[in-house]
């Protein structure tokens, strides 16, 4: 891994965390914490991701290319997430502690699998490639910021 020389700090841990704090609150019934929890962590990688979709993915491929497709699909892990993500929040709604384990194991697998998958191919192209293009990333995230968001997420 060639983090944290890279720029943009993936700050794919603290997801990890966020999501068993969110377990352990279930666990005991605290519902409020729980879904404060994950109401904070959501809000925080739809901003993650959105970064990722519109700024770093597409300069990647500018710059690189993508003959593996691989940022088709790590682009197609976001939509599983975000599908794995409602599936959870709905059990959160519904305080439904009987499906909670049944959502939250394989969303944090895939979680934990897309931060592999993406610090992989990111590594690769090396922290100074993007930061020699540092500024003309920083922006196209200032441009992001007001613009209009791609990707819907319906909860
Ligand atoms: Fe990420
Ligand atoms: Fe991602």
């Amino acid at each position: 891994m060639t983090e944290p020389s890279n720029w943009l700090v993936h700050d794919h841990r603290k997801y990890q965390a966020a999501l068993e704090a969110c377990e352990i609150a279930a666990g005991v019934r605290e519902w409020k914490e729980a879904t404060q929890r994950f109401n904070a962590f959501v809000d925080d990688l739809k901003l993650h991701m959105r970064m990722e979709d519109e700024v770093l993915y597409p300069f990647y491929k500018e710059q690189f290319g993508d003959a593996d497709d691989e940022i088709g699909d790590l682009s197609y892990e976001h939509d599983k997430l975000i599908r794995l993500l409602r599936d959870l929040s709905i059990v959160i709604k519904h305080k439904d502690y009987d499906h909670f384990e049944e959502c939250l194991k394989p969303l944090y697998q895939a979680l934990m699998e897309h931060a592999d998958h993406e610090e992989v191919v990111f590594s690769r192209v090396s922290g100074h490639e993007l930061l020699t293009h540092r500024d003309e990333i920083l922006r196209r995230l200032e441009a992001m910021q007001s613009g209009k968001k791609r990707r819907a997420w319906d909860f």
